[in-house]
């Protein structure tokens, strides 16, 4: 039931678990966050730490709420201290191989009737349930990126997943305050679906029109109202955040224009990533 999920795991505190973790103490539940080293663990609060003060100086929090709510959040690089969650969202390497011996210890350590969820982008959550004796409680939470900006979470039913573990996984999507929307397991589910091949399509563009990144953003925002160009998005996105989810969709899918186009493949090798690499499309002063 939703109403009795209290206490919140969150494996893997990077980009994405942080963010999680974020949503989570700010919606008022307890957050147990696990990372592999305690250097790790506490680099991760901080990022919240520092989140939470900034919303108190621009007003949108108050400093007795920041307060409160990192009070909810606690750290452990001890997966057993995530024994007593009622759901545990995990958030750690895009590889099976990782997440399902994850879930085969997550089954082990939690309660029998604890939901357990995967962030991931483009593996099956099928698969990952399949490692457990108990895939009906396995359950797809696909959050986007920064989790605690951006309003979508996908909730993924996975084969085997049962009707009580959606709605479990639906009902602390509503209490986040985020938009639900329930898809099926499919590669890419809904949104990377769509996106990921219509990115490498523009990257396509690039060199058959001979057009430059910014020429292409500045197409694609005036002439069909997107919010950010292409260009610009991959950048924030991560290069091999991309290419990486690209080649997951093309293994499943088999689609020519779900393969990661050998540019977007030559930036990452060359770590071009984007944003965070100070270089992508763009450079970062
Ligand atoms: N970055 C995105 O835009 C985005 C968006 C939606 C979903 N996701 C998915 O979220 C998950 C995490 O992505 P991220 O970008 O936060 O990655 P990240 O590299 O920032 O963080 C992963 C964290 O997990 C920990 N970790 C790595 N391997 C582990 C293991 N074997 N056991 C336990 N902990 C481990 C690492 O210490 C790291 O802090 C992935 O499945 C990814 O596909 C990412």
């Amino acid at each position: 039931m939703a109403s009795a999920v209290q206490r919140i795991g969150v494996v893997g505190l990077g980009a994405m678990g942080a963010g999680i973790a974020q949503v989570g103490i700010e919606a008022g539940f307890e957050v147990v966050g696990r990372e592999v080293t305690a250097d790790l663990a506490d680099a991760a609060s901080g990022r919240i730490g520092h989140f939470l003060a900034r919303k108190v100086e621009k007003g949108q929090q108050t400093q007795d709420e920041s307060k409160a709510a990192l009070g909810r959040l606690s750290t452990t690089t001890d997966l057993a201290d995530l024994a007593t969650c009622d759901l545990v969202i995990e958030a750690i390497v895009e590889e099976l191989g990782p997440k399902r011996a994850l879930f085969v210890e997550l089954e082990r350590i939690c309660d029998a009737e604890a939901v357990l969820a995967t962030n991931t982008s483009a593996l099956s959550v099928t698969e990952i349930a399949a490692a457990t004796t108990r895939p009906d409680r396995v359950v797809g939470l696909h959050f986007f990126n920064p989790a605690p900006l951006m309003p979508l979470v996908e909730v993924v039913r996975a084969e085997l997943t049962s009707d009580e573990a959606v709605a479990t996984a639906l009902g602390v999507v509503e209490r986040f305050g985020k938009v639900a929307v329930p898809c099926h397991d499919t590669p890419g589910f809904v949104v990377n679906r769509v996106l990921i091949p219509l990115l490498n399509d523009c990257v396509r563009v690039l060199d058959e029109s001979r057009v430059e990144p910014q020429a292409l953003d500045l197409a694609m925002t005036s002439g069909a109202a997107w919010p950010m160009g292409p260009c610009a998005l991959l950048d924030l996105v991560g290069i091999d955040v991309h290419v990486h989810a690209s080649e997951a969709l093309y293994g499943r899918l088999r689609e020519p224009r779900m393969a990661p186009p050998p540019r977007l493949v030559a930036m990452r090798d060359a770590g071009l990533l984007g944003r965070k690499a100070g270089r992508g499309f763009y450079s970062y002063g």
